[in-house]
């Protein structure tokens, strides 16, 4: 592993060097909405199509799924697109990478993306591992890693006139889609599971204006109604089926890799399964363009009470068979069935990755952990990462010399309701310096 790595650094290292040979030169203005103004000429004619996975059918106009009913993805023509950054590791954010993502429009941007990269040293000595980083995707605009296919997602309904914007969702999703149709001037729509939806999520759906609405059921149940809706009432839909959203949130692995350079894994939680699989076009996109030699190992991790494709991955198969009632403390991954299930197990096959399961208090202690050893606050579901690695270093299957990075998807804010059921109530005394010290 250890000669694995040096390799990695090494032909990396000469990669990036020849590529900023490559690139051309542009001096970066940021306008009022923190775009940067990278001259817009090869950007309004980025060059792609929707390929659909199963049957590889392209289309150029804008659509969800194929007509064979697999999943679409955003296919550039990569060789003839100019890049305008550098990877130098500054200026990170969702539109540092305009070049290759497919909006013709100005963005709608609330400066989304350029997360902290923080390395976790007390982590790294419990755990016997080398080198962990946690990207704490919490500290975006909305709290959560949603904002990145947010801003690309509603930028293309504005693209393409719509007037209104839908998901389903188990809070984070809402939260970010409310923000940006705000922005956008947009009118947003949105079925929760009611009852199972943090109340901080819930708080700003409502706050940014969105029409919120419970439904009795789950998420999955929920996701296949607006479907239905949206398509009827011609809302643009903005769920992790639509591509274009994937496309923002690829930008985690070129920000990673603007940063660090490659790691050998990423360890993340799955839901919907959407962000792996955007995250490992974005490293595989880097790959084509020769910026990276390899890709990481893409580490999904599940709870126990919703573990859909870990079941499949265990049992070597290309698709998932449907959780009825998921369950789980991390309310954001309560989904027994994956829109882009088989997307996540590709990415997870193809980068010889691997998927783990962890239970409620696993994912309790590490969300613990992470507070209050790294000062560095999560929902539940982000601790899930943690949670994860945490087991595969002790099945073994993490070696300890790896480069690990760890994402963490939405703020400890997100869900305070589960935080005072884990921590209790502060405790209340009369308001005088003897009774104070008392309970120090
Ligand atoms: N972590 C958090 C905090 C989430 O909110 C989600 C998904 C995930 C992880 C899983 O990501 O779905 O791309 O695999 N939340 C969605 C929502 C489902 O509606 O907010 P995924």
């Amino acid at each position: 592993m250890a000669v694995r790595i040096c390799c990695r650094f090494l032909v990396s290292g000469l990669l990036f060097r020849n590529y900023h040979f490559k690139v051309r030169c542009t001096t970066t203005i940021c306008n009022v909405d923190g775009v940067q103004n990278i001259n817009s000429s090869s950007n309004a004619f980025v060059m792609y199509s929707l390929r659909c996975i199963e049957c590889g059918r392209e289309y150029d106009e804008s659509r969800y799924t194929c007509e064979c009913g697999g999943l679409l993805e955003v296919q550039f023509e990569l060789e003839k697109i100019e890049l305008n950054f550098k990877l130098d590791g500054t200026n990170l954010s969702v539109w540092k990478y305009r070049s290759l993502l497919p909006v013709r429009i100005k963005p709608v941007t609330l400066r989304e993306g350029g997360t902290p990269l923080y390395r976790v040293r007390r982590l790294e000595e419990e755990l016997g591992v080398k080198e962990i980083y946690v990207k704490h995707e919490g500290l975006n605009p909305s709290g959560s890693f949603k904002d990145r296919g947010m801003t690309v997602g509603v930028t293309k309904a504005l693209e393409l006139k719509k007037k209104a914007v839908a998901c389903a969702s188990t809070g984070n999703t809402a939260a970010s889609m409310a923000m940006y149709a705000a922005k956008a001037g947009l009118k947003a729509y949105i079925l929760l599971p009611a009852g199972k939806v943090a109340l901080g999520k819930v708080a700003q759906a409502l706050m940014h204006g969105a029409k919120v609405i419970g439904i009795k059921g789950n998420f999955d149940t929920a996701l296949k109604l607006v479907r239905e809706v949206s398509k009827i009432e011609n809302f643009y839909l903005l769920n992790s089926v639509n591509p274009f959203r994937l496309e923002g949130q690829k930008t985690i692995a070129y920000e990673i890799v603007d940063e660090i350079g490659l790691p050998d894994r990423v360890v993340l939680p799955i839901g919907n399964a959407g962000n792996i699989s955007a995250i490992y076009k974005g490293f595989k996109e880097f790959r084509e363009l020769g910026l990276i030699d390899d890709i990481p190992m893409m580490t999904g991790i599940q709870a126990e009470g919703a573990s859909p494709i870990y079941n499949a991955f265990v049992n070597h198969k290309n698709d998932i068979e449907p959780i009825k009632n998921p369950e789980t403390i991390a309310t954001a991954i309560r989904i027994g069935n994956p829109v882009n299930a088989k997307k996540a197990l590709r990415a997870i096959y193809d980068s010889n990755g691997y998927v783990e399961i962890v239970s409620d208090d696993e994912i309790i202690e590490a969300q613990r952990f992470l507070a209050s050893k790294e000062g560095i606050g999560v929902e539940p579901a982000s601790a899930a990462s943690i949670a994860g690695l945490r087991k595969l270093v002790e099945k073994g299957v993490v070696e300890r010399d790896e480069r690990v990075v760890c994402i963490v998807t939405g703020n400890l804010l997100k869900d305070p309701e589960t935080v005072i059921n884990v921590c209790g109530k502060p405790i209340e005394v009369d308001a005088s310096i003897e009774v104070i010290r008392s309970v120090l």
